[in-house]
């Protein structure tokens, strides 16, 4: 099924100098860009686009990085591209990143992790629409 995700690079990635390799890749591996902007997330923000995680012992790292730099949003698309974004993005754990992931190039650590991509089909038509509008 032809899907869209919500796509994040993150301020450390950002910051480095990754943005144009890790299009690249989005491109070498079928994505489609159907959007894509340059923002800085403020507080109120991250509280909405990571709601579900408010109240967890991480939230503030979670919060304060985002809100450290630019980040660069996109709006991908291609067939079951949740799941291939998820593999190409690699473990949340870095211990658990295979090489050639995202995250194993460019993610520093748990929270520094360079990418995010929705995780599911609702939550990524929750993330257009908080990041791009409906
Ligand atoms: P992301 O895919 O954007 O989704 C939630 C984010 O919270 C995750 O990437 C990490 O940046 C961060 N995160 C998740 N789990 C932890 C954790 N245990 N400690 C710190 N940050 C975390």
């Amino acid at each position: 099924m032809i899907e869209q995700s919500l796509f994040l690079i993150k301020p450390n990635a950002v910051m480095q100098g990754h943005v144009g390799h890790i299009i690249s890749m989005l491109e070498d591996h079928g994505f489609s860009i159907l959007k894509m902007k340059l923002f800085r997330f403020d507080e109120e923000l991250s509280r909405i686009f990571y709601a579900e995680h408010i109240g967890k012992e991480f939230f503030n790292r979670l919060q304060s990085f985002m809100c450290s730099g630019d980040t660069v949003a996109l709006l991908l698309e291609r067939e079951d591209a949740i799941h291939h974004l998820r593999e190409l993005n690699g473990d949340v754990l870095p211990e658990k990143r295979q090489p050639g992931t995202i995250r194993a190039l460019y993610g520093a650590g748990i929270t520094e992790n360079g990418v995010h991509s929705s995780d599911s089909l609702d939550s990524a038509k929750r993330e257009i629409e908080v990041i791009f509008g409906a």
